[in-house]
């Protein structure tokens, strides 16, 4: 009865969601994480018998990050039993195999929902159809799914979008310092992730269109070891070359800090190399309040609450948006900039804060 009922709903969702959103990015709701009627759903749910829970497999990326850490912290306290849910959680270890025979299982078992923050963004038509057929509603978060949408509602970033942005600053900050000459060397996230594509093709728009050097972009796979073990190698090929380093995550950052240490780059506010970061987690804003990391363009992790929504509103067959985007600030160690304006993803000029990091900030961080 309960798989006949998902399977009616799954029916009545991809109907509306179809005719509602279409997927298109203009329709997509805009969420400030912390401000989701989420929050209030799940805050308004009381304890319930085994039996009357949601079951939620989740196939999670890894545990690669600190932002890795926070996600699942967050969808774990939202997808609690106390709100309601009974979570199955995998911890997929940045292997794309495990992670398809992870939905796999949930679909075998007869989940209710299935969460995915896909480690890579293709090769996942077959399986969600499988959980179609099945009629078990998928939910994506964080990274997107872009070679199907037999999804029922993703919750994320706009990666291109974190990738201009940093372009722009840099754009901004090199006119205020009067520096002329751009040579960067890029950490690249997990190759074919929509964090490494959207973050390295924004980037690279904004660094043609100013004819900026990009020496190399290489994969440090969002880990701190990966960004350490790339910049040792480039500050032996590229010694005396670079003036930018770009990291596509503040773990990867960190690693690279260590290496140019070890190798004497002088970096951040008062050395010879710009340090951009994405993520802007707690350690990472603590490095741009010391000035290690001069700006740090977040990916806001806190997905837990809009997905304990969506799945509400689902199982008591409310229509949801097909796309949500997280809202997320970009943060600077100087305070000589205090805004950038730049052509978003969706072709439109943005203008936006920028917010100067003090110990405040650190302490509200993530
Ligand atoms: O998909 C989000 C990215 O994945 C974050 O930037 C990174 O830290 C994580 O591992």
């Amino acid at each position: 009865m309960k798989k006949l009922l998902a399977m009616l709903m799954a029916c009545t969702m991809i109907f509306s969601l179809s005719a509602c959103s279409g997927g298109s990015s203009e329709q997509a709701e805009t969420a400030s994480a912390g401000t989701s009627s989420a929050e209030s759903t799940a805050d308004d749910s009381t304890s319930k018998d085994s039996g009357d829970l949601i079951t939620v497999g989740f196939a999670q990326v890894g545990h690669e990050s600190d932002w890795r850490t926070a996600s699942t912290n967050s969808v774990q306290a939202a997808l609690s039993k106390d709100n309601g849910f009974d979570l199955q959680f995998v911890d997929c270890d940045n292997d794309s195999a495990k992670q398809l025979e992870a939905v796999r299982n949930f679909i075998q078992q007869g989940v209710d929902y299935i969460v995915i923050d896909p480690i890579v963004s293709t090769g996942w038509d077959t399986v969600l159809g499988e959980a179609q057929n099945a009629g078990i509603p998928v939910i994506v978060i964080d990274r997107t799914i872009d070679d199907s949408d037999k999804y029922t509602a993703w919750v994320g970033s706009e990666f291109t979008n974190e990738g201009l942005a940093a372009g722009a600053w840099l754009k901004d900050y090199a006119a205020a310092k009067g520096i002329k000459e751009i040579n960067a060397l890029v950490i690249e996230g997990t190759t074919g992730s929509s964090a490494q594509i959207g973050r390295t093709a924004g980037f690279k728009k904004i660094a043609d269109e100013n004819g900026w050097k990009i020496l190399d972009s290489q994969t440090g796979n969002f880990t701190q070891d990966g960004g350490q073990s790339v910049m040792e190698s480039y500050c032996k090929s590229y010694q005396g070359k670079f003036n930018v380093v770009v990291c596509q995550n503040d773990n990867e950052a960190f690693g690279a800090e260590d290496a140019m240490s070890a190798a004497g780059v002088k970096f951040g506010t008062d050395g010879d190399v710009i340090l951009i970061s994405f993520d802007a987690c707690k350690a990472g804003l603590k490095d741009v309040l010391a000035g290690k990391i001069n700006a740090d363009f977040q990916c806001n992790p806190l997905q837990g609450p809009f997905c304990a929504d969506i799945i509400k509103n689902l199982a008591a067959d409310k229509d949801v948006e097909k796309k949500t985007y997280m809202v997320e600030p970009w943060y600077v160690s100087e305070d000589s900039l205090t805004n950038i304006t730049y052509t978003n993803n969706a072709g439109k000029s943005v203008t936006e804060d920028l917010i100067h990091v003090t110990q405040d900030v650190v302490d509200k961080a993530y």
